[in-house]
């Protein structure tokens, strides 16, 4: 079939999508929602059997949806409507919930079912995490069984639709609904009402007496409440890396992310307000609270972005190494953390050593939000906290890249973009779950040349050609297809809570393996012989000269794609790599209906 993706952006489910249909071998081509003009233009030179709607802010223009059958995803339930789906279903606290495929009409969201699949809702997952787990895992299910019924030609589906489930219209979720009152919420509350609001809209409170709005809450331990009994809730008690913690009616909070919110005379100014951390947004107030560290290798119920475990037997352990960082992004400050607990594990007595990484993203590379707003810090600049993060970035990589004594492995649990899978690279072995998705390049950042070390791990994976190609092209990769293409090892599990098991197992037996010692030293052996040949030191000054240029130079592309994707304005076209119904002499023009 010839599928249109008609969506506001490229976001993580349409990519999931775009790969799942270019693998059932549908020519699929991409417009993002700019107007309906464009839109129109789309349909007209693509001629698509169907216009599927994975994420779309706006109408799908009447003229449209009469000619071509278009079906729109709807995280919610069969029934259910309006633009709050997810959030309302996490503030009631459903355990079940849905994604339905449905026809455009012209009343939003009342078309014809034409399947919907459900899913069960993960405690104490935010809004955010269960789009991109649960919902675009349904989303998929959803969409293959919706065009399974489509008749070509037809604006029907080949048999009525069996709707059990039944929602209703919801609205818009105000503030008001979301409101966090500290003197009567508990923890579980807190948590739930932030969890809901969680990407955006956020919820708006207030910190050091100024508004803005909570992202990224996590429930502190016990034993760190009883040493704040006393206070009264609302208080803010002790800082912890990114986060500052809060209490609550029955327990505290720690609070990782916050967006300034514009006061009425900033109002012209309100789309200028980043997301990011407290400890940064604040740092003046946040210093002088107390610090409460942890230890890399914690309790469970203990909260950081960092966390170390072991695994197995003495001679046959495994490591393994969470690093949560919020997004995926990592901060010069997260670099460094991470460089220095891959220092750590080296005095541990382990035989493999895992990169969990985070479990919605592995990671995403360099923080691009905090390098904005270096350029309102006096005597910073977006250049200059560019360099400084990705020296950083490639700091944590080499520590990998050297870790010669132990066999690495990368296990994605979640998506990985640009310098994100060239740290996952970095490793010996590196697994994802079925349903993750790469984006392995640069270049969408405003031409960015990147660097973590990929000149040297790319073609060692994939040859100079291949490694040339994939980064030219700027297409997401899933990851059963990143495994026939040579960038991943293996690719197993339907989700994360799966994989990571199967990762572990895995792990297990290779730390046992009668042969690891003979792996280890071939390892040894072909790094030595890489670096006799070209030290790491070459690839990463060849590497950081080009990105001087991007960060310092004359052409600004990058500081411009920057500033678009941290303030998320709206496309003016979409990329010409996704469009193919541009690329009219390539294979995917429409037949000649003679
Ligand atoms: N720095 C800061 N924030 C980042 C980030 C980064 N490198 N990558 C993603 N984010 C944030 C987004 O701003 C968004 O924030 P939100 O909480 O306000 O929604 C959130 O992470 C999710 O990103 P989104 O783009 O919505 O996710 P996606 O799954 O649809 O797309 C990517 C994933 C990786 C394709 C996309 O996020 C991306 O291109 N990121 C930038 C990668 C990059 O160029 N890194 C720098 C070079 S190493």
């Amino acid at each position: 079939m010839r599928i249109l993706l008609l969506t506001h952006s490229f976001n993580s489910l349409t990519q999931r999508l775009f790969g799942v249909l270019r693998a059932q071998g549908h020519t699929v081509s991409v417009e993002l929602d700019i107007a309906d003009s464009v839109a129109q233009e789309a349909v007209d030179l693509f001629q698509p059997d169907v216009v599927l709607a994975p994420f779309l802010k706006r109408r799908i223009p009447e003229g449209i949806w009469r000619k071509v059958v278009c079906l729109v995803v709807h995280p919610g339930i069969p029934g259910d409507r309006g633009p709050s789906a997810l959030d309302w279903a996490l503030m009631r606290g459903d355990e079940y919930w849905g994604v339905t495929v449905l026809q455009a009409v012209e009343e939003m969201d009342a078309g014809e079912v034409w399947a919907w699949q459900h899913l069960v809702m993960r405690p104490g997952a935010t809004k955010s995490s269960l789009y991109r787990r649960e919902v675009t895992n349904a989303a998929v299910q959803a969409v293959l069984h919706a065009l399974e019924r489509f008749v070509p030609g037809s604006l029907q589906p080949n048999q009525p639709s069996h709707t059990t489930a039944t929602g209703s219209w919801n609205s818009l979720m105000p503030q008001t609904t979301r409101r966090i009152d500290w003197a009567v919420d508990s923890t579980a509350t807190v948590l739930q009402k932030i969890a809901a609001a969680d990407g955006s809209p956020g919820v708006l409170d207030a910190l050091f007496d100024q508004p803005c709005r909570l992202f990224d809450a996590h429930a502190a331990s016990p034993a760190l409440v009883a040493q704040f009994a006393s206070a009264a809730p609302g208080t803010l008690l002790a800082r912890r890396g990114p986060a500052v913690l809060r209490r609550t009616l029955d327990g505290a909070v720690w609070i990782g992310h916050v967006r300034l919110e514009a006061t009425p005379s900033q109002q012209a100014a309100s789309d200028n307000m980043l997301k990011l951390s407290v400890a940064q947004v604040f740092s003046g107030h946040v210093a002088p609270l107390l610090e409460a560290p942890v230890a890399l290798m914690h309790d469970a119920d203990e909260w950081d972005e960092l966390c170390y475990r072991e695994f197995g037997p003495e001679g046959a352990r495994v490591g393994w190494l969470d690093f949560e960082f919020h997004n995926g992004a990592m901060s010069e400050r997260q670099c460094l953390r991470l460089r220095d607990a891959l220092r750590w594990v080296r005095t541990r007595p382990t035989q493999v050593q895992v990169l969990a990484g985070g479990q919605d993203f592995f990671s995403n590379g360099i923080h691009l939000h905090a390098i904005e707003a270096a350029q309102r810090v006096a005597g910073d600049s977006a250049a200059d906290a560019s360099w400084r993060n990705i020296n950083a970035m490639n700091d944590a990589t080499l520590e990998l890249l050297t870790l010669t004594d132990r066999i690495t492995v990368a296990a994605l649990h979640g998506n990985a973009g640009a310098g994100g899978c060239f740290l996952a690279l970095a490793a010996d072995v590196v697994w994802a779950h079925e349903g993750v998705v790469l984006n392995p390049h640069y270049k969408n950042m405003g031409n960015l040349y990147g660097s973590e070390y990929w000149t040297y791990s790319l073609p060692r994976r994939l040859g100079e050609a291949a490694s040339l190609a994939l980064m030219q092209q700027r297409l997401p990769l899933s990851a059963p297809d990143a495994v026939t293409s040579g960038l991943l090892d293996d690719c197993f599990g339907a989700d994360a809570e799966v994989f990571s098991a199967q990762v572990l197992a895995r792990c297990l037996t290779l730390a046992g393996a009668p042969d690891l010692a003979q792996r280890i030293k071939a390892k040894q052996a072909q790094r030595e012989h890489d670096e006799m040949h070209k030290p790491l030191a070459t690839y990463r000054d060849e590497e950081l000269t080009r990105m001087k240029r991007n960060f310092y130079g004359f052409d600004p592309s990058y500081h411009v794609a920057r500033h678009h994707f941290v303030f998320r304005k709206p496309h003016a076209w979409t990329p010409r790599h996704l469009a193919l119904h541009h690329d009219l002499t390539s294979a995917s023009t429409p037949p000649n209906p003679a």
